[in-house]
């Protein structure tokens, strides 16, 4: 599992293989996707329900097709290709956002763009230290050990969110829960259901905030009080901009700092580099990104034939975007498979790219060099208090992540 080379196997291009498939280590993209990693640019999987698509794995290619207008966000569409039969369900959601195209994205987007700027998230950053320290303090009086993803990595982003989006962080064991049972419940149904009770629970945040005479200073009361009220957002779209904000803004940061920390461990030498020199950190965390790539599979339909690559992907066939091995690309990064906080990672898809790249990147950053920085300092024997091979991680169809991290120091 430690092994930071040679993780590729024999190809067998002849065949499409399964998408998505479960990772072997957590921080390595699964051994069964060996032949997309000889298959570039492009490929072709299989999805659980039998149907091929087109997989993008190299990295020139990845950033044309994801600036491609040519290609939808639109989970609407019948032809639009999911990850799992669990998110059947958002085939009759207006999903906002995310689930929009130009121009109606492009709206949205520009009413969001100042909530997360970056100097938004620098100014943020005294609020996420305390948020940070804190949980250590409560950890380090209550241990040694501790479970790593309950005691910090889920909480500092939860936390953070709730401040950003003027959310009660007293519901957030609610919230949390409903946001792995939409990402990971076991059925359709089940994740329809916990996004039914996300959007009532929002929605009723949203009328609230609605019947206040002056706005709080959340992002929501931004939405509720600037576009809302002007009629520039329909309640449905603020209460599904919500979700999205609310699912996107802790899981995946939580997933970056559990499985962001357990590879660290992974790798003592890379450890004691960002140790003896703290100003690594934000090429540290840059590099984290690009080789955990914790969202490993973007989604869209073609909408017209697009030529690519001596290629033609059809119109109405689905397309895929394996971050995992689109940031491995060795035409783009020499020793892909290698952590190296020297190398320049700028340009890795971990967020995305184009139109829908990442809105909450800013934010992310500031959290995870915050979260990651002081907990190396504040803990100098910070270690696993379980073996390696032992600890569970998620399954391949939801954010890459650790579902525990027994730690010890
Ligand atoms: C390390 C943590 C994060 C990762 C790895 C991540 C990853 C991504 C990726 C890959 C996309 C593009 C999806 C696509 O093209 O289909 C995306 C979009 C998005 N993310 Fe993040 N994200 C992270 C943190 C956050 C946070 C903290 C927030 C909330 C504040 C957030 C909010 C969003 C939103 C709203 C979109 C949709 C943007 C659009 O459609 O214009 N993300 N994210």
């Amino acid at each position: 599992m430690t092994e930071l080379t040679d993780i590729t196997g024999p190809a067998t291009p002849a065949d499409p293989v399964a998408f998505p498939q479960d990772r072997t280590c957590p921080y390595h993209p699964p051994t069964g996707y060996a032949p997309l990693r000889e298959a570039r640019p492009l490929a072709r999987v299989t999805l659980y329900d039998g149907r091929e698509v087109w997989m993008v794995t190299g990295h020139a290619i990845a950033r044309a097709l994801l600036a491609d207008p040519r290609l939808s966000s639109d989970r609407r569409r019948g032809e639009f290709p999911l990850l799992s039969p669990r998110f059947e369900g958002v085939r009759d959601r207006r999903v906002a956002l995310l689930g929009q195209d130009d121009p109606e994205h492009q709206r949205q987007r520009r009413m969001m763009i100042p909530s997360f700027t970056l100097k938004r998230a620098g100014g943020l950053r005294p609020a996420i230290q305390r948020i940070v320290d804190g949980l250590l303090d409560t950890m380090i009086e209550q241990g040694p050990p501790a479970e790593l993803v309950s005691a910090f990595a889920l909480p500092v982003p939860s936390m953070v969110i709730c401040d950003v989006l003027g959310v009660p962080y007293a519901d957030h064991e609610f919230f949390e829960e409903q946001s792995r049972r939409l990402l990971r419940g076991p059925t359709a149904a089940d994740s329809q259901g916990a996004r039914d009770r996300l959007e009532e629970y929002l929605g009723g945040l949203v009328d609230a905030k609605a019947r206040q005479s002056g706005p709080g200073d959340g992002v929501l009361d931004e939405l509720v009080h600037q576009q809302l009220s002007q009629g520039t957002l329909e309640r449905a779209d603020v209460v599904s901009l919500a979700v999205i904000l609310l699912v996107a803004g802790h899981e995946t940061t939580a997933n970056m700092i559990s499985l962001g920390t357990f590879t660290l461990l992974q790798n003592p030498g890379r450890l004691a580099e960002l140790r003896a020199d703290p100003a690594l950190l934000p090429a540290a965390v840059e590099e984290l990104m690009r080789m955990l790539s914790i969202a490993d599979g973007l989604a869209r339909v073609a909408l017209q034939d697009i030529e690519i690559d001596g290629t033609t992907i059809r119109a109405g066939e689905g397309v895929f975007f394996a971050t995992s091995v689109i940031n491995r690309d060795p035409g783009q990064y020499d020793d892909p498979d290698a952590l190296d906080f020297h190398r320049p990672t700028r340009h890795h898809v971990a967020f995305g790219f184009g139109i829908h790249q990442c809105l909450g990147q800013n934010l992310a950053r500031a959290e995870l060099e915050i979260a990651l920085g002081t907990l190396l300092t504040r803990l100098p024997g910070l270690r696993l208090a379980a073996p390696a091979e032992e600890i569970p991680f998620k399954p391949g169809d939801t954010i890459q992540g650790m579902l525990e991290l027994p730690v010890t120091w």
